[in-house]
């Protein structure tokens, strides 16, 4: 990012505080009703769920966020209708916006309705159309990842650092199992398929954001999957540069906020991820 797109240092603190303070709420609040939903409802495919508990997350985030910069555009996932095309027209509508918070209530909604504890709030703040916070909150593991473009990318005070893998052979990996049955998911089995044995071994966990916090951690050395939304990556892309990675879409582009399909890694291994994610889908 350039020296003239950098906002002022005051302002990077105090929305980094609104989306630490937003994160934390709301993953406080989703961890209290774990397993007392009541509403269930379907929404692009009988994989893809929502909660009243999602729609409560995004309304407590939208509120605290509104609260305090109530000029700020925000694009968070349950004001969007499902599917692919309304997801790319939304970032589309709002990405050029001078500020810009974008918001997955809940990533991991299939394993937060069955009890699976990995899921995470997700806030991004775009500056401009260039990820300069990211936060990502798992409430089970009571881990608080939080990135500042130029800054780092800490966990509770912790510098996050990516691994240190040199090849695919020794990298654990993860991808997830896309909710669009149709088109995505067959796309990324092949690409798991052939995958499988080039690396140590893959993990399929069920949360996009949270994966890419643990490419930042270091517990991951790659992420890939097929037709994610930017709810679902900008926070997590940012934590990742900041700790020494590397963020792109399957082919190798850089990231932007309308990257659906990424690759993300230690940046040691990329191009190699890269090379075989591109081979996959000949
Ligand atoms: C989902 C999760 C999952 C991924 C799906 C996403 P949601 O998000 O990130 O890991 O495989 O493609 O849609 O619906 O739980 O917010
Ligand atoms: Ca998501
Ligand atoms: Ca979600």
């Amino acid at each position: 990012m350039n020296e003239e797109k950098l906002p002022p240092v005051v302002g990077i603190k105090s929305f980094t505080a609104v989306a630490i303070n937003s994160a934390a709420k709301a993953g406080e609040w989703i961890k209290i009703k774990l397993g007392s939903f009541e509403n269930l409802e379907l929404k692009y495919s009988t994989a893809d769920l929502v909660t009243e508990i999602d729609k409560g997350s995004e309304r407590l985030i939208r509120k605290l966020i509104g609260t305090h910069f109530p000029d700020h555009a925000f694009l968070g996932e349950e004001g969007v209708e499902p599917g692919a095309e309304a997801s790319s027209k939304a970032i589309a509508d709002v990405k050029d916006a001078e500020y810009l918070w974008i918001v997955d209530p809940i990533d991991g909604t299939t394993n937060f309705v069955h009890g699976f504890p990995f899921f995470c709030v997700s806030i991004a703040l775009a500056y401009k159309g260039e990820v300069i916070v990211g936060v990502i909150y798992d409430p089970m593991k009571d881990e608080l990842f939080v990135a500042e473009r130029g800054k780092g990318a800490y966990v509770h005070g912790k510098v996050l650092t990516v691994s240190k893998d040199a090849t695919l052979q020794q990298s654990l990996i993860a991808t997830g199992f896309p909710a669009d049955q149709r088109y995505a998911l067959p796309l990324n089995m092949k690409s798991l398929q052939h995958l499988a044995p080039k690396v140590r071994n893959i993990r399929v966990s069920g949360s996009a954001a949270l994966h890419m916090a643990y490419v930042a951690a270091g517990r991951l050395s790659g992420f890939w999957e097929m037709n994610l939304n930017s709810w679902d990556l900008a926070a997590g892309s940012l934590l990742i540069q900041e700790a020494g990675g590397t963020v792109t879409d399957i082919a190798g582009n850089p990231y932007t906020l309308e990257v659906r399909n990424i690759a993300s890694s230690n940046g040691i291994i990329h191009s190699e991820l890269v090379e075989e994610l591109q081979k996959s889908l000949l």
